[in-house]
């Protein structure tokens, strides 16, 4: 991510601020969060509230019964990780979590409140969040997933929101010579290509991609070339399965292939060094439609 960026992440954490993080899938939210976990030195916590069905289990806890005991309350991870003072707290894919989820998050996130209520129901038993503790939120806002729910409009402005960039393709490309720094950057360079390619479909006004590549997807084919796979191999696998195929030779997915194989034929034609007359006039009308 960038410096400044950066910068202002760390900032926000060491004042105490609630934080989330918001772009696309795949563009490095939870690598930043998590990150920024691991620079603070401070007690961490995780809670990925995607994945969560019962959000009360998993903020508050669990009514039990016991012969003996009768029934007694177990409370959640959540609510020890906001008793211990300087915690940080990753609360991952929060605009994939239930409503319910979001409700019982109000009072917590309020600089003003800064409570969890055990039982809505009585309207008693709270629990303050210590001194010190910092929640670091992600969100896939504004993009394709269905899945992924209108955040509220009151637990938004709760949030200090910090937008994670999409990488240009001179920065991803910067990103997978550092991760693999043994793979041939020609075909790094194709990989980023192709990505940034569909990126920029994806914007068009009439776009033929619903999406762009994700920096993860991109991370994951350097990968599979890193392990001797082939680029057409490796977009077999991770590229086209994200691509419908409704619609032959119009399909997204036939879309993509195309935008493969020119990179596939450009390699082939790198190895012989030389770029014949055609290939060049194409490549510039490659980059007149990419920007
Ligand atoms: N900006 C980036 N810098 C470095 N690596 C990145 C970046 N974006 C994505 N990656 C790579 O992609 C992987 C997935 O990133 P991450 O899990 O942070 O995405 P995300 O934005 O949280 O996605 P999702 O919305 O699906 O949760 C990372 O482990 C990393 O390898
Ligand atoms: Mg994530």
């Amino acid at each position: 991510m960038k410096e400044l960026k950066w910068k202002y992440l760390v900032r926000s954490a060491v004042r105490g601020k609630n934080i989330m993080m918001t772009g696309p899938a795949g563009c490095g939210k939870t690598l930043a969060a998590k990150s920024l976990v691991n620079a603070l030195e401070r007690p961490d916590f995780y809670f990925n509230l995607g994945a969560t069905q019962d959000p009360r289990a998993t903020l508050i806890g669990n009514v039990h019964f016991d012969k003996g005991k009768g029934t007694y309350f177990s409370e959640s991870l959540f609510v020890k990780a906001i008793q211990t003072p300087n915690a940080v707290i990753l609360l991952d894919e929060l605009s994939r979590a239930h409503p319910e989820a979001w409700n019982i998050l109000m009072t917590v996130l309020d600089s003003g409140q800064r409570y969890l209520r055990l039982d809505e129901q009585d309207g008693q038993g709270t629990i303050n969040v210590a001194e010190g503790v910092t929640f670091i939120a992600t969100a896939n806002i504004g993009n394709e997933y269905t899945s992924t729910r209108v955040l509220d409009k009151a637990l938004m402005d709760r949030f200090t929101i910090i937008e994670m960039d999409v990488l240009s393709n001179e920065e991803e490309l910067g990103l997978l010579q550092y991760m693999f720094p043994n793979v041939d950057t020609e075909l790094l360079d194709a990989v980023s290509q192709i990505s940034h390619q569909t990126r920029v479909e994806a914007s068009n006004e009439n776009p033929r991609l619903t999406s762009g590549v994700s920096t993860r997807t991109s991370v994951e084919i350097a990968g599979l070339l890193f392990d001797g796979f082939s680029l057409p191999e490796a977009s077999e696998i991770t590229i086209y399965p994200q691509y419908s195929n409704d619609g032959g030779i119009d399909s997204e997915r036939t879309f993509v292939k195309q935008l493969v194989q020119r990179f596939v034929k450009d390699s082939r034609t790198d190895d012989e060094s030389m770029f014949n007359e055609d290939e060049i006039e194409q490549n510039d009308l490659d980059d007149d439609y990419a920007f």
